[in-house]
């Protein structure tokens, strides 16, 4: 069997490995560490550099093809991580704190995203897609206690982000709500903005956005092009009349990537 076609069948393997552990985890089945192998196994499988340019090779020949399959894996993966989280935090309840490759990968790459755009105390970070496991906030409060509003649509996953803030850093000044960026007061005092790399709408709301920010704050895109797109929703070609992308942070061992945006004319 050619390399291609052994690449196909590992993916393939992987989406019904995917699929059968978010619909056992939609059962309440407690599939922690089922789930969290799969996604360490698929984490270093797109980080391998050898894979990611047979990939980049496959792309160019058979690219209407892959689509489909690269949405599924996409969505599939994107739903086991956030289930992934709810189970760390609630393991953290339990008072069982044990970290995940794939966690300390992600830390890794919430540290390059920090020191790429300045955040200090003063500062009013919101991020959209929090998560169960809040580590952004929390990583942010800890190097810089700035001010941290975090927002998701899973009331779950709201509930288990606020008890993992309070054992981890009940003083820290972070805030998690269920509600959209146009609900939110904090929007507009917001001097940065964080995408998590698996939200779908993520440029739908950064257009929403435009009216509802002031003119000088900074939004961080995270994102996977490529291969690293079968884990992250990719960029989007939003025009140029808004925003603007002054920076962009790929690095080959994170599993996503981050491009920096601000308003085109600093309205
Ligand atoms: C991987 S997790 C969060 C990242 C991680 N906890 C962190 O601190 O960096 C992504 C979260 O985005 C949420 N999400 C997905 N689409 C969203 C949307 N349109 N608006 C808000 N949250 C969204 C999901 O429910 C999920 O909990």
């Amino acid at each position: 069997m050619n390399d291609q076609n052994m690449m196909m069948q590992k993916l393939d393997t992987f989406l019904s490995a995917f699929r059968w552990l978010n619909s056992a985890h939609k059962q309440d089945e407690t599939m922690y560490h089922e789930m969290e192998e799969v996604i360490g196994e698929f984490s270093s499988f797109i980080l391998n550099k050898r894979n990611g340019a047979l990939w980049n090779l496959m792309e160019q020949q058979h690219d209407g093809v892959l689509s489909m399959l690269v949405e599924q894996l996409r969505e599939q993966s994107a739903f086991c991580v956030w289930a992934l989280e709810k189970y760390r935090a609630m393991e953290l309840q339990k008072n069982k704190q044990r970290i995940a490759d794939y966690f300390k990968n992600i830390e890794a790459c919430i540290e390059t995203e920090c020191g790429s755009f300045e955040i200090t105390c003063d500062s009013k970070v919101l991020m959209i897609g929090v998560g169960a496991f809040p580590m952004t906030p929390l990583l942010i409060a800890k190097k810089t206690d700035a001010e941290v509003v975090g927002i998701d649509i899973d009331s779950r996953a709201i509930d288990l982000a606020r008890a993992v803030v309070t054992i981890v850093d009940k003083n820290a000044r972070i805030v998690i709500k269920g509600c959209t960026v146009d609900q939110l007061g904090f929007t507009k005092k917001a001097t940065h903005i964080i995408f998590a790399s698996t939200v779908k709408e993520k440029f739908d709301i950064l257009k929403q956005l435009y009216p509802l920010t002031n003119k000088d704050v900074v939004v961080a895109m995270r994102y996977g092009n490529g291969f690293k797109s079968l884990f992250n929703y990719p960029l989007e070609d939003i025009g140029s009349s808004h925003w603007k992308i002054v920076n962009n942070i790929s690095q080959e061992e994170n599993i996503f990537d981050i491009a920096l945006y601000k308003k085109v004319n600093g309205e």
